[in-house]
């Protein structure tokens, strides 16, 4: 690993990986888990998660992007990647040559990988509602899968949907279901893999229905909860950084971009070597952070590479500064700058480098 000089890390407990993984494995009922590490697994690291999970008995995982399978393909020779993103023309040799699950999500790349003389496997998405990627024709679905799963050098091994609304819209959800229903009743011979479920539904519904094999596994994994469900999961990130600095502002003194704070009374402001570039949101202004296991107020206006607390005389040069994953959950972050987990876990940035810790 490069040396690493900042004060600023991003802690990442693969045992809580590990907790998550299989708290939710068991809870499901014999279907198996394909955890989405796509965007480097939401900021925790693509190959460190694999790794782990390789070690937890997972031989398959979903990515968006062809880089993202090609990495994991380097590495890891005998897992099932699935590319969840498009695929184009280009591609399709790559993809075959790496064993990589193209996703045929359009009637383009069908039409493509119809005319392939060479092996590829590839899943199959209908658009039961959201409006994104898949086929929402109905019949012409059907027919495609039909065609499809009789060619021979094409391994048709997986129909899936993606819901829009698991979370907060059950009517819509419902609605999902039962177009992806009405395709598969439909369909000659089923693909060996069917699934839908993202983390909101694998908690609250995925038990209520038989006919999937798989989930998609995202969120959750890393250790929160899209709705409020009586499952105990484990973050897996914890944002920290250390106090370089403490200084004393009297009346009249102010603080930062805009001088947007002035104390009327004598404070106390630690400098905290964490910005905007590293993924604490301007917005945050208004948050707090985690020293000493108590909760201390963000002021001023938050800079690229910095931000302001204020402190109390407890306080001292070279604290641990916990911005989330500890007493103050990833979910609180997200909401108080109108977002939600995914955003905050992905804007954790490059430059922030991640400390792995396992006791297993
Ligand atoms: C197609 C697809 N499946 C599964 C997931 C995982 O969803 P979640 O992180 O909500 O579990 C995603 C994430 O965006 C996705 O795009």
């Amino acid at each position: 690993m490069n040396e690493i000089y900042r004060q600023t890390w991003a802690e990442i407990n693969l045992d809580n990986l590990a907790y998550n993984y299989n708290s939710i494995k068991n809870y499901l009922n014999n279907k198996i888990v394909i955890p989405i590490i796509k965007a480097n697994a939401y900021g925790h690291g693509d190959i460190k998660v694999m790794e782990r999970l390789y070690k937890e008995g997972v031989r398959i995982c979903g990515v968006s992007l062809l880089e993202e399978a090609l990495l994991l393909r380097n590495i890891f020779s005998d897992i099932v990647i699935i590319m969840l993103g498009p695929a184009l023309e280009k591609d399709l040799k790559i993809c075959s040559n790496n064993r990589i699950d193209i996703t045929i999500y359009n009637e383009d790349i069908y039409e493509l990988v119809l005319k392939c003389d060479f092996n590829l496997n590839c899943q199959f998405k209908i658009d039961s509602g959201m409006s994104r990627y898949g086929i929402k024709d109905i019949n012409k679905a059907v027919k495609m899968v039909n065609l499809l799963m009789e060619k021979d050098n094409i391994n048709l091994r997986g129909i899936y949907t993606h819901f829009a609304t698991a979370e907060d819209n059950k009517e819509f959800y419902n609605k999902q279901i039962e177009v992806m229903q009405l395709v598969l009743s439909k369909l000659d011979k089923l693909p060996s893999m069917v699934h839908m479920s993202n983390s909101a539904s694998i908690l609250q519904f995925e038990n209520d229905y038989d006919f999937t094999t798989h989930v998609r596994l995202g969120i959750s994994l890393y250790g929160s909860l899209p709705v409020s469900f009586g499952i105990n999961l484990k973050p897996v990130m914890r944002l920290c950084t250390k106090i370089v600095q403490i200084k004393k502002l009297n009346p009249g003194d102010c603080l930062g971009y805009g001088i947007t704070y002035c104390p009327n009374k004598p404070v106390y402001v630690a400098t905290l070597p964490i910005g905007y570039a590293d993924g604490i949101w301007k917005a945050y202004k208004k948050g707090y952070v985690e020293i000493n296991n108590k909760k201390y107020k963000i002021i001023a206006t938050i800079c690229m590479d910095v931000c302001f607390v204020k402190v109390d005389k407890s306080i001292k040069i070279g604290d641990v500064v916990t911005i989330f994953g500890g007493l103050i959950p990833v979910e609180v972050v997200g909401s108080t700058v109108k977002t939600n987990s995914y955003e905050i876990f992905t804007s954790v940035s490059y430059r922030v480098p991640r400390i792995y810790v396992e006791e297993k």
